[in-house]
């Protein structure tokens, strides 16, 4: 197998673009796809300041390290969400590779500074613990950017995970849902933009990259998500890919180039209507936001952990 670029000896074959790279070749490969996508969806201009959700993983951290590469002022931010061990371990690798490269890491702990972890929520307010961690997750990242004059908050979601959600959406034919995927979400009064730069890369790609580059990142999966639909969405579209090599990107980017825009009437919430959440300020429906509604039941309930530090953010 010979790298497609410069003919030396390959390391990796990757079928849905009918190549096989060398080590550096192919570091210039995940550089190129993250750049055309930064420059398709229009998601980062020069001297914009980013912050990169980053969860220990491989594709948060991978794509943290590309931004850096490509020239972008980009630091982290990594949410404690107390989940057992999986937390404890997931955060040192965060802290590790901030300290390796150097690079600025906020951090937010749910239990500590919150008073509350993603399984307790879950079981106060009777929702699935992936639930009350997306809802989470969305508020305290724009939290984090607008409380520190962040323009962009950057996540890893790749090709796998956003081809899995269009197959779960599309599987409901969910219209408010189809008009809100899409690898950038605009900044609106109160709500800083949202990218994903990894939409061009595959899950195995990620996981290259990191490990040609020696960068350290946690294996193990949220013990939370073992058995959601998302997981089981990924295996039917590897199956698929396995048969038909593109057929996962093709599902995707001909939604996103074709079929999105049809949806567009579908986003529900008229984001000039929204007040300000009477605790926190962020842009809400009603007079207290979700998240806070979901915070001061979770603190209420009996067992709920001591807060030390409210609201803080490094
Ligand atoms: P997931 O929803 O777990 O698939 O994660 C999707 C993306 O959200 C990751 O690639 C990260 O950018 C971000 N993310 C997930 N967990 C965390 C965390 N604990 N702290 C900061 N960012 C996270
Ligand atoms: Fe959120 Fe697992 S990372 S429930
Ligand atoms: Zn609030």
């Amino acid at each position: 197998m010979r790298c497609r670029r410069c003919k030396a000896d390959a390391i990796i074959d990757l079928r849905r673009h009918n190549a096989a790279f060398c080590r550096d070749c192919f570091v210039h490969h995940c550089h190129e796809q993250v750049r055309r996508a930064i420059h398709d969806y229009e998601m980062i201009e020069p001297g914009a300041r980013v912050l990169v959700a980053v969860s220990g993983g491989k594709d948060s951290l991978a794509l943290w390290h590309i931004l850096r590469e490509l020239g972008y002022e980009a630091d982290g931010l990594y949410l404690g969400l107390g989940i057992g061990t999986y937390s404890d371990e997931s955060g040192d690798f965060a802290r590790a590779f901030a300290q390796r490269f150097d690079l600025t890491l906020h951090e937010i702990d749910l239990p500590a500074d919150l008073g509350f972890d993603i399984p307790e929520g879950a079981r106060t307010v009777r929702r699935s613990p992936c639930g009350v961690c997306g809802l989470s997750k969305r508020h305290l990242f724009n939290q984090a950017a607008s409380t520190h004059g962040y323009d962009i908050v950057a996540t890893g979601h790749n090709l796998d995970d956003e081809a899995a959600v269009l197959f779960g959406n599309t599987l409901r034919w969910d219209d408010e849902y189809l008009a809100r995927q899409f690898p950038v979400l605009p900044a609106t009064d109160g709500f800083v933009r949202k990218v994903k730069p990894l939409v061009r890369v595959g899950e195995r790609e990620m996981a290259a990259y990191c490990v040609v580059l020696g960068i350290d990142y946690i294996l193990e999966e949220c013990p939370m998500a073992v058995g959601n639909r998302h997981l089981a969405y990924k295996e039917l579209l590897n199956s698929l890919e396995e048969r038909s090599p593109g057929a996962k990107a093709a599902f995707l980017f001909n939604f996103l180039d074709r079929a999105h825009e049809r949806f567009a009437d579908a986003a529900v919430v008229d984001k000039d209507d929204l007040l300000r959440c009477t605790i926190c300020g962020s842009p809400t429906p009603g007079e207290v936001c979700a998240f806070c509604r979901l915070q001061a039941r979770a603190c209420a309930a009996p067992d709920s952990v001591p807060v030390t530090l409210r609201g803080a953010a490094s």
